[in-house]
């Protein structure tokens, strides 16, 4: 399922990105493109990343098989919500059952988390702290869309939360805490800080994504309350502490693995660099310089691009073949982080470009996704010829 799911979101990603390069292919509203990529593509895989870093963070025993489905349910939310931006079925309806569907996959998510967590073996790795609190920002983001329609009034704060509470919350806690994890496993060197920083740091993020969701909904038109955009800076710049951290202790610890043209670790450091990126440009928005749904794009760009294909350089072949690691993993990985740095380094120029207005900037980012599909045609080729069964 996961190895299915990485691969889905990376197309839906590289979907979005056509859309938005060439509009008049097929005419579909910002919201259905952004939701393509977010809803459709990120939204289950991180619940399927989920599940099965759960059990190992825990120590406990592997996930219950029905747990597989929830991010499928999500999926179809995704589908559903879609249809409802492109007015195949109406927006209202549609919302209300999108919300239902992802709501759900979300709440039993985190009451299965919390289980988990109350019955480990000892402490529990830091990490499933990020993980419950990415579940409830998720919950809280999709809670408010049924509202949407309830409120119309209240559309614009709403959907400002919304989209702040799963783009931040959601998306960016479980990227940090899980990036903590995965970087040093990539460059094959242990991080002995970062279960301090872990415990350390989360109510930081966690104080910035409520000041900045709650600061950019205060700040809508119509509601326009005078401190409401400095509320939001604030919360930018305490969210901004965890990977800033993270990001000074890699280039001391790490700096000639993570500045490399291949590899996972190349890929990874640079979506870190990027989200860095990408919160200067939301400080940008917020102070009225910029628009906001350019940093949306950049986003997917500059953060979400690099992050699922490194992350998938790394865990592919273990997610395909999972036991004793040798010779087939060592070389599908290196297939995969072909040119990783290079393709990454394209993709945050041309995110972080397009969400600081230069919109020409998507073409670099398309070059990054042309190497990525590149190095996954041998990939693709080497694991089903020397198959992930065969041993
Ligand atoms: C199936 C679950 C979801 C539902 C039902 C949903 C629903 C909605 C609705 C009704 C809006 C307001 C649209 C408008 O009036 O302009 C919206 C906006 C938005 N949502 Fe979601 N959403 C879902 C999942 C997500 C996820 C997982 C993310 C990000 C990780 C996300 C990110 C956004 C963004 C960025 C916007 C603003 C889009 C724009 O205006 O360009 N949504 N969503």
């Amino acid at each position: 399922m996961l190895p299915a799911l990485a691969i889905n979101a990376i197309v839906m990603m590289a979907a979005a990105l056509v859309l938005w390069l060439a509009p008049e292919l097929v005419v579909v509203t910002p919201q259905a493109e952004a939701h393509l990529a977010f809803a459709l593509g990120a939204m289950p895989l991180i619940l399927a990343a989920i599940v099965y870093f759960v059990p190992v963070l825990t120590r406990g025993a592997g996930a219950p098989s029905w747990l597989g489905a929830l991010p499928l349910l999500a999926w179809l939310g995704g589908v559903v919500i879609i249809a409802g931006f492109s007015g195949t079925v109406g927006l209202n309806a549609a919302s209300h059952a999108a919300a239902i569907f992802a709501g759900a996959a979300a709440f039993a998510m985190l009451l299965w988390t919390v289980r988990r967590a109350r019955a480990a073996l000892g402490a529990p790795h830091p990490c499933l702290a990020w993980y419950l609190a990415a579940l409830v920002f998720l919950a809280a983001a999709l809670l408010v869309v049924p509202a949407m329609a309830l409120w119309p009034e209240q559309r614009g704060a709403l959907r400002q939360f919304h989209l702040h509470a799963n783009l931040l919350g959601f998306v960016g806690l479980t990227a940090i805490c899980t990036l903590q994890v995965l970087l040093p496993t990539a460059v094959g060197r242990a991080d002995y800080q970062a279960r301090a920083r872990l415990s350390t740091d989360l109510k930081f993020s966690c104080a910035g994504v409520l000041l900045l969701a709650f600061g950019a909904a205060l700040a809508v038109p119509g509601m326009s309350i005078g401190w409401s955009r400095h509320v939001a800076v604030l919360g930018a710049v305490l969210f901004m502490f965890a990977p800033l951290r993270m990001a000074t202790y890699w280039v001391a610890a790490y700096c000639e693995t993570i500045a490399s043209l291949h590899g996972a670790a190349a890929s990874l450091s640079l979506a870190c660099l990027g989200l860095i990126g990408l919160m200067f440009a939301g400080i940008g928005h917020a102070l009225g310089f910029l628009a906001g749904r350019d940093a949306v794009v950049g986003f997917v760009l500059a953060f979400l691009l690099p992050l699922v294909s490194g992350a998938a350089t790394q865990l592919l072949p273990v997610w395909l073949r999972p036991g004793m690691q040798g010779e087939w993993h060592y070389r599908l990985r290196s297939q995969l982080g072909r040119l990783a740095g290079l393709r990454a380094l394209l993709m945050v120029c041309g995110g972080l470009a397009f969400a600081f207005g230069w919109h020409q900037g998507i073409w670099l980012a398309l070059a990054g996704v042309a190497i990525l599909a590149r190095a996954a045609g041998p990939a693709v080729w080497y694991a089903t010829n020397r198959g992930p069964f065969q041993r």
